[in-house]
Formats: C-alpha cells, structure tokens, sequence
C-alpha cells in the first residue's frame, strides 16, 4: 500500500513554501523538494507543529539529468505515490541575453522547463490514477517576450503552453491541469535574478501580493478546475493590455522598464 503526496518542488522559499503551507492546511500529505535540506526540515516541521502529517523532505537538485527517477525512487522507498504535482522551482536572469554567461543560461532551461516536463511525464502515469492533479507555476512573463530577461520569458512561455495542452488532453481522465501566472512576488527569486528594490521593482512593492495569497489563489484555482491562474487583477489588466498591444510597440516598452530594474 502506497499513500498519496502532493510533490512540490521548490518548497524552500519564498511561493513553494507557500504552497506547501496551504496543501497541507487542505490535509494533504506533502513530499518538498529543492536543494537546501536544512529548509525543507524546517518547514516539514512547522507543518507537523502545525497538526498536518510530516512532509517528506527531498534534497535534491532537479537539474541533474536523472532528477525524475532519483525523485521517483525515494517517493516509492518511503510509500509515497504522487497524486498532484506542483511544479514551482524555477529562477531568471536580468540581462541582455548576448552578456549574459551562457551555461547560467541554459541551467534556466533545463530547470524551468526540462525538470518541469520529465517530473511531469515521469508522474503522469500516478495522478492519472489518482485522478489528482498538476500545478505549474510559470509568470506573467509566459504571455509576452522579455527583452532583458529573454531566456527567462521564453521558458514561462512554454509552460503556459505546455499546461494549457496538457489539461484539455487529461480533462476527460479527471484530471486537473492549472497554470499559475504570478506578477512580482517578494521572494528569493529577485536577488537570483538580479533585481534590487531601488528602482522600478521598489515603485511595484506596494501592488506585489505576498507570496502566501499567491499560493492560496493557485490551489483554489487548481481545485477549482481552472486552467491558467493569473492572480491580482492588475496583473491581470497587464496580461490583457499586452496582449492587445502591437509587438513593435510592445517591445521597446519592456525592454525600457527591465533595463530600469
Ligand atoms: N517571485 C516572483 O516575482 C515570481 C513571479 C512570477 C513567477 N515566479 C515563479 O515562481 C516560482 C517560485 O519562485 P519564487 O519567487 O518562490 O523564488 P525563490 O524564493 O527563489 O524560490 C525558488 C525555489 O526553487 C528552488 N530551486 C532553485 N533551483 C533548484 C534546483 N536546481 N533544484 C531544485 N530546486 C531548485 C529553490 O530551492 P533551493 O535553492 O533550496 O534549491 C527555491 O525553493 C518560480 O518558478 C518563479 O519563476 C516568481
């Protein structure tokens, strides 16, 4: 007999842990995953202070070519089979990409994107099962190019892309597929992507929902059979303007706000 887990990567902070907090206050039992051990511990025991079954915390870093089955063997040592997936792990990049380290580059790739499809299709075959669930958290960034933080975009881009197809293929086997679409959140991720508070982003600080609201509209939304989440509705007012504005126009506008991050 195995127990059904939600697996939520990227737990150790900032809009993972967030999500880990409110799976668990739902009466989920939770597997975390990320690098940094010591706070996975840590929030696995918050949660169980808290009254919830103890998380399994995972060390791992999902980069590595096999991530996916490593994941996979640990769940299935402690009992674990994955019922949602919630794949939250992810960072950017400030800068034009031609000066940007090119290996810093593709490590984006193969986190936000390659870690995501190969957890995905490696637990598909369990959530389909389950009937749960998969939880992808891409940006604001997956609706437009991001001049100053191409890469980055473009990776958000296919997740959008990748949940959106995936939910209308797995909607007649009961499961859920959402895509949560986040504008800024103060997290961790900014100081990764070399974003500071003294410019454009301190001017956002006060319309940036906190990261625990985030994560509440993004399980709701998933539970709630929505496919793509974009939470706060003046992100939601950015998502629509950009979409009507012509590229040409589009472009210079964003590359002039990122190069004022
Ligand atoms: N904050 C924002 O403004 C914002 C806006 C829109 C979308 N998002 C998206 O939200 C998601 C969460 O970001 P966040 O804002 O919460 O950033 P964060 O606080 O920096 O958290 C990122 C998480 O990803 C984990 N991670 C990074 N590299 C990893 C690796 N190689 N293997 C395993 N885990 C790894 C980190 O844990 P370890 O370092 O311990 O490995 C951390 O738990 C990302 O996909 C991000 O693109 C963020």
């Amino acid at each position: 007999m195995t127990r059904p887990v939600v697996v939520i990567t990227g737990a150790s902070d900032g809009i993972g842990a967030a999500l880990a907090r409110i799976f668990a206050a739902n009466g989920h039992e939770l597997a975390l995953v990320a690098r940094r051990g010591d706070r996975l511990e840590a929030l696995a025991d918050e949660i169980a202070a808290n009254g919830a079954v103890r998380p399994l915390p995972i060390e791992l870093d999902l980069t590595t070519e096999d991530a996916a089955e490593t994941l996979s063997e640990l769940l299935g040592e402690a009992g674990l089979t994955p019922r949602f997936l919630v794949n939250n792990a992810g960072f950017g990049l400030l800068g034009r990409a031609i000066e940007l380290d090119a290996a810093e580059q593709l490590a984006i790739v193969d986190l936000n994107m390659r870690a995501l499809t190969a957890l995905t299709l490696r637990f598909l075959p369990a959530i389909v099962a389950a009937k749960g669930g998969v939880l992808n958290v891409a940006s604001v960034a997956a609706f437009m190019p991001g001049p100053g933080f191409a890469v980055y975009y473009a990776t958000k881009a296919y997740v959008r892309s990748f949940s959106e197809a995936l939910s209308q293929e797995l909607k007649p086997l009961g499961v859920k597929v959402a895509c949560l679409c986040p504008g800024p959140v103060q997290t961790g991720f900014q100081s990764r992507a070399g974003l500071d508070f003294s410019g454009v982003m301190g001017a956002m600080k006060p319309a940036m929902l906190p990261a625990a609201e985030v994560a509440r509209q993004g399980y709701a939304g998933l539970m709630a059979g929505k496919r793509v989440i974009v939470p706060g509705w003046i992100n939601r007012v950015f998502v629509w303007t950009s979409a009507v504005t012509p590229r040409a126009l589009l472009l210079p506008l964003l590359a002039s706000a990122q190069r004022r991050r």
